[in-house]
């Protein structure tokens, strides 16, 4: 569903900040990437949003080639993320129909609306208040009433539980379940080990651009998850040093 092949950023022509990715996220799957500081997360996810272009390689949502069909592919994509994309001077409301429209729903009712803002643990309150007004738990819980009500095929997450208390956190990542279970391709970075191992289907491990491992459900379960990730961080960069 979701498919990188051989996807490369290069910055200001010396930065390479993302080096020939390939993996695959299937329907119904958590993909989790982990990586250090600097490792490439946030751009491979700027990437597959087509929020940049890559510098060579690409990247494919329901063989839609991303950078190619940038408007056709954003409306099987969904971008849950404390800032991007919402308006502050609009209600949840309006946001929520903003961006159903924008995602090809030609009608949705208030009902709609209103069920899938509740469903998402929003309070009734908050439904026709500014968004500017929204903490960020409140718009990352939008963020993913707007993935529910565009019917995305695909949700990208860059650190979404990052600054959640912990009640607010274990309830996104139950959000994060049923929309697996409804069989959408989850992609997400983070740098809570711990609530990877909890929820992700699939881990990659990113190092300085480069995916260096990825592990099975059934290895995430079986390995020291912490563990693993600190050996391969530092010896990625062990080897770096030796080249
Ligand atoms: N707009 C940009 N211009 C130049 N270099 C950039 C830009 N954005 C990111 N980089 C560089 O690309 C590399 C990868 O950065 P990226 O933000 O993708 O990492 P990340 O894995 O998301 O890190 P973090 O965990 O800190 O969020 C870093 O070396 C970073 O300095
Ligand atoms: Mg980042």
């Amino acid at each position: 569903m979701l498919e990188t092949r051989d996807l490369t950023k290069v910055y200001d022509d010396t930065i390479l900040a993302v080096n020939k990715l390939n993996l695959k996220v299937d329907p119904g799957e958590i993909y989790v990437i982990l990586g250090a500081n600097g490792a490439g997360k946030s751009t491979t996810i700027a990437l597959l949003l087509n929020f940049i272009d890559p510098t060579s390689g690409t990247a494919f949502i329901n063989e839609i080639e991303i950078p190619k069909f940038p408007l056709e592919a954003k409306k099987h994509l969904a971008y849950v993320s404390e800032n991007v994309e919402l308006y502050g001077n609009f209600t949840a409301r309006q946001n929520l129909d903003f961006f159903a429209k924008l995602g090809g729903r030609k009608k949705v009712s208030r009902d709609e609306l209103d069920a899938t803002l509740g469903r998402v643990g929003l309070p009734e309150e908050s439904f026709k208040r500014r968004v500017k007004t929204f903490s960020k738990g409140m718009r990352q819980r939008l963020g993913i009433a707007i993935a529910i009500i565009k019917r995305a095929e695909a949700v990208l997450l860059d650190e979404p539980t990052s600054g959640l208390d912990p009640k607010g956190g274990a309830e996104f990542l139950e959000l994060l379940r049923q929309l697996k279970d409804e069989g959408k391709a989850i992609f997400m970075s983070t740098h809570d080990i711990f609530r990877a191992k909890a929820i992700a289907d699939r881990v990659g491990i990113m190092a300085e651009g480069n995916l260096v491992r990825e592990l099975t459900h059934e290895e995430i379960a079986e390995e020291n998850l912490e563990e693993l990730y600190l050996r391969y961080v530092a010896g990625y960069e062990q080897a770096e040093e030796a080249a």
